[in-house]
């Protein structure tokens, strides 16, 4: 291998940011360098998270030590876009902004070159031809759009990924079928706000692109999608759902906050029964449906009614997984202008009581699934449990099916045990995406 040539990426951050790294990786192997462990790459590539303050710093932190151990650093993702000067002072050797990865081959040959670059901004629009090799063996993500035009008052992304684009009908059921055919069961639709998607060339909006996405490609695979914002769920949306067969029942529905005053701070656009109310529509319309959220608690003038709020909605929905934050205070976000901050310990006793009472609720989830039968698909050997597989089902719960199987197999396994979280699950047979 010539000098110089090899490369790692570090990802941190969503979905996007793992796609964005594909995609880097794909053009990099093409300009002729190669993929190695860290310790051994000339070019380290760190593609950051901006969105809490904690992420932010680590990737800082990584950026520091590899150039402290003599590599070069490429400083790619959401950080990168945002606080790129102060970035650029970090002694980085390029700076590459969300809407630049297509330029990944030339920074890497500059940095050959010895010379330091930057390339930011959002004056291009990505063309989204690259096609990344998949990286993992089951799941492929699909960009539906990029961009976020929400400006939730908490959220960096909209300053970090620039306004919304939707990505062409064509193209995204090009690579869709694509990917199905050289095997990935799982397509995910990456959008920061899936159901405001709107094709103009063909008019179709996010129920007509799942709609097709479920019809017009052949294979054995799931659709899952990645977040809608409650605000936007469509009944038309509900419909294309019910009525597809590749369709996960899992619904990622960010809250965030439970109270109706902390929504309209925060720029949500929803009520607090408005919320239950679509929630309650899911259960309803879909008996085997997951329902998962995001949770931030803190978030300035949030008093203890409004958590109260959170909590009630938690106990009502009983969702079956939950991320939950406390409010980081970002760079140029609205939020920073309230004045009613509120004190760590606040904001920590306050997630402490979050997390406990989610935690139960999922432990509760948990046990009802003992003794049902799943579709399950299978995704590589367990680190956790010896001589498991790891496995998730069509509503997106992860588990553990025990002996060794392939990836990508669908099967129908049954639980026989709960570990913590984590269903156990036995082997039945083997199926198809539909469980037939
Ligand atoms: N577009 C997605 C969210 C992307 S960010 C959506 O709207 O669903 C992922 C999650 O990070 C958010 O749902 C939110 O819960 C959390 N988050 C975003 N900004 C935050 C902040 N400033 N502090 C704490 N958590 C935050
Ligand atoms: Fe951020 Fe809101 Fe956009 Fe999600 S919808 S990325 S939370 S601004
Ligand atoms: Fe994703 Fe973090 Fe950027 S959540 S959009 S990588 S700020």
């Amino acid at each position: 291998m010539e000098k110089g040539k090899r490369f790692s990426i570090i990802t941190f951050g969503c979905q996007m940011n793992v796609r964005d790294s594909e995609t880097m990786r794909s053009i990099l192997l093409r300009r002729g360098f190669e993929e190695d462990k860290p310790e051994n790459a000339d070019i380290v590539l760190i593609n950051s998270c901006s969105v809490r303050e904690k992420a932010a710093n680590r990737a800082k932190i990584y950026a520091r030590e590899f150039k402290r151990k003599g590599k070069k650093v490429i400083f790619a993702g959401c950080v990168a876009e945002n606080e790129k000067d102060r970035i650029f002072e970090l002694e980085v050797d390029a700076v590459l902004g969300t809407r630049k990865i297509h330029k990944v081959g030339d920074v890497a040959v500059s940095l050959l070159e010895d010379r330091r670059i930057m390339e930011v901004g959002f004056d291009e629009i990505p063309s989204f031809d690259e096609i990344p090799e998949p990286t993992h063996p089951v799941t492929s993500y699909v960009n539906i759009s990029i961009g976020c035009d929400n400006f939730c008052s908490f959220c960096i992304v909209p300053y970090t990924r620039g306004r919304e684009i939707a990505r062409s009908f064509d193209s995204i059921l090009n690579e869709a079928r694509e990917l199905v055919k050289k095997g990935s069961k799982e397509i995910f639709l990456l959008g920061q706000n899936v159901n405001s998607y709107f094709d103009e060339k063909t008019g179709y909006d996010f129920a007509d692109l799942l709609y097709h996405l479920d019809k017009k490609l052949d294979g054995n695979y799931w659709i899952k999608y990645l977040s809608p914002n409650p605000r936007d769920f469509s009944y038309k949306v509900f419909k294309a759902i019910k009525e597809s067969t590749h369709i996960s029942h899992w619904f990622h529905l960010p809250l965030q906050s439970g109270s109706t005053k902390i929504l309209k701070r925060m720029k949500r656009d929803y009520t607090k029964e408005e919320f239950l109310d679509l929630c309650y529509m899911i259960r309803e319309g879909f008996p085997d449906a997951t329902i998962t959220t995001d949770i931030i608690v803190g978030f300035p003038g949030e008093d203890d009614k409004d958590f109260e709020d959170t909590l009630d909605v938690v106990e009502k929905v009983r969702f079956e997984m939950a991320f939950m934050f406390k409010y980081s205070e970002r760079p140029n976000t609205p939020a920073r202008r309230y004045k009613d901050k509120l004190p760590e310990e606040v904001k920590d006793k306050r997630l402490q009581v979050l997390i406990e009472k989610v935690n139960n609720i999922i432990g509760e989830r948990r046990k009802e699934m003992l003794g049902r039968r799943f579709i399950i698909l299978t995704e590589g050997e367990s680190e956790k449990f010896e001589n498991h597989t790891k496995v998730k089902t069509r509503e997106n719960i992860k588990g553990v099916l025990k002996g060794k199987f392939e990836p990508g197999k669908f099967l129908i396994g049954r639980v026989t045990e709960i570990i913590g979280h984590t269903p156990i699950f036995e082997f039945e047979r083997f199926c198809d995406y539909k469980g037939e």
